[in-house]
């Protein structure tokens, strides 16, 4: 359950070796979440998340998790919540998994997007309807879901990706409004460029942030009460402009022309 003062005691990151997923745990470990459960495909990956986590003072367990096995994440989501260090409920899940592809191999072999879209909707979607059913029989819980400004108008670089995160962010804008009753709260975050795993050897487009950061404005927007934060702020007001464009218009600002 949540603290006196509100706070997130128990978590689960789903992608537990995200370099975001990691940070936002980190924040919220510093804020006195003391029972986090790391889901994900590789253990190897996760661990170096979990000492580091241990050594800020949180109990941490690692559960197997993985986005593209669908038949298997009703009984992951059981598992992890087995899994929380001392028991209980899940105060807050972190949708925090996601690939970012090559979009000039997925054009030259297309069954390659198949895996993209899986691991970054697909098997976000099965795996959150079944978070949602254990947050729905606990009561309570927010579930924060990595989305991107990719999805918020596609570009023509890397618009399998973004295709696949404007799925996810109606996905979890459609799961808040199903769980409005049920006393479950869905956070979208949708940041920018962020240095990370991800990004690495890719030139930074403009307000490019850090994980930290990342992590820094999601625990703020989890003390409040929106339902969707932008990393860095003003990127909101950016893409709102964006949104409109004509295509043309579009296709030249995306490309940086
Ligand atoms: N970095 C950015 O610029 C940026 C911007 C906007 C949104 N985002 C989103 O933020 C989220 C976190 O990204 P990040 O920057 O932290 O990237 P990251 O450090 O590369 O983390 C991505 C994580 O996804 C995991 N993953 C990949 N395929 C998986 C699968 N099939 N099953 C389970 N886990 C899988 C990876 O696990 P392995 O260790 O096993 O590979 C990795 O830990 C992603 O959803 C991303 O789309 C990132």
């Amino acid at each position: 359950m949540h603290n006196a003062l509100g706070a997130v005691q128990s978590l689960l990151v789903l992608g537990g070796a995200s370099d975001i997923g990691a940070a936002i745990a980190a924040r919220l470990a510093a804020d006195g979440c003391h029972s986090i459960v790391l889901a994900g495909r590789r253990a190897e990956a996760m661990e170096p998340v979990a000492a580091r986590l241990r050594d800020a003072g949180a109990e941490v367990a690692l559960t197997h998790w993985d986005a593209t096995d669908i038949g298997s994440h009703g009984d992951a989501v059981k598992a992890a919540w087995d899994a929380v260090p001392g028991g209980g409920d899940v105060d807050c899940v972190v949708l925090a998994a996601g690939v970012l592809g090559d979009q000039a191999r997925i054009e030259a072999e297309p069954a390659a997007a198949a895996e993209l879209i899986t691991t970054n909707f697909t098997g976000p979607t099965t795996t959150l309807l079944h978070v949602a059913q254990r947050m729905r029989e606990q009561g309570h819980g927010t579930i924060i879901v990595l989305s991107s400004v990719a999805g918020e108008r596609v570009r023509r670089s890397n618009f399998v990706y973004g295709s696949s995160k404007a799925g996810l962010d109606a996905l979890a804008q459609g799961l808040g409004d199903s769980l409005v009753d049920a006393g479950v709260r869905v956070l979208v975050v949708r940041p920018g460029f962020v240095h990370t795993s991800m990004t690495a050897g890719r030139e930074a487009a403009p307000l490019a942030t850090t994980a930290e950061a990342v992590a820094e404005a999601t625990a703020a927007a989890l003390a409040g009460s929106r339902d969707v934060v932008w990393v860095p702020g003003t990127l909101r007001w950016l893409m709102a402009s964006f949104r409109h464009l004509p295509r043309p218009v579009w296709r030249k600002v995306a490309a940086g022309r």
